[in-house]
């Protein structure tokens, strides 16, 4: 189980397929399914296969990927976040989600504002994007608190809807 870094009071480690029962719960969450969308991961099996084909897959094909969130004291897994590497994107956006009981506490933020650093001084990437739909204040809110400015309106190929796509720029 690799560590990918950590804060004051939250440790990012990577995904393993012993975490099947926290991303069932995460992917069905209000917040997930309203804002994210329903991956349809109800079952073990859908997890494994979300976990295999989504974040394990990226660590092993960008060096990064959606990872997990959990607390020192305790190691409770909270929420996931990350760097996603898209086909159609020169860099990868970052993307956050944390159990509702687990927000509102100031942890997405700490663990983003660490990832934006060590996109920028590990990974040395150039930018980061964020991708969000408009109506969403949280995530608009701290998507602009770590950094990030609005570019343009973007839609992913083959959909409709109008989402916000925002940059940070690094000058490294
Ligand atoms: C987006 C999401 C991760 C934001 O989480 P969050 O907890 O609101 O974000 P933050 O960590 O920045 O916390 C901010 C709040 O914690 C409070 N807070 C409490 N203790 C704090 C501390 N020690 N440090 C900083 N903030 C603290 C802040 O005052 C702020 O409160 P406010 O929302 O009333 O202004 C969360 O809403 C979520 O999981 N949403 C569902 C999934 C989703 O939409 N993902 C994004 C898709 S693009």
């Amino acid at each position: 189980m690799k560590k990918v870094l950590e804060t004051e009071r939250l440790i990012l480690r990577e995904y393993t397929l012993d975490d099947t029962q926290f991303v069932i719960t995460l992917l069905n969450t209000e917040g997930w399914l309203a804002f994210i969308g329903d991956k349809n991961v109800r079952t073990e099996e859908d997890a494994k296969t979300y976990l295999l084909n989504g974040p394990i897959k990226s660590y092993a094909e960008n060096g990064y990927g959606l990872s997990l969130v959990v607390t020192k004291d305790g190691l409770t897994p909270i929420g996931m976040c990350g760097l996603i590497k898209r086909d159609n994107l020169d860099c990868p956006d970052i993307g956050f989600a944390f159990l509702p009981e687990f927000t509102g506490k100031g942890y997405a933020f700490e663990i983003a504002d660490a990832i934006i650093t060590y996109a920028k001084d590990t990974l040395k990437l150039p930018r980061v994007y964020g991708i969000t739909m408009p109506e969403n204040e949280h995530s608009k809110r701290l998507l602009e608190k770590i950094g990030l400015s609005y570019q343009e309106m973007y839609s992913f190929p083959n959909q409709e809807k109008e989402l916000m796509l925002l940059c940070y720029e690094f000058s490294n």
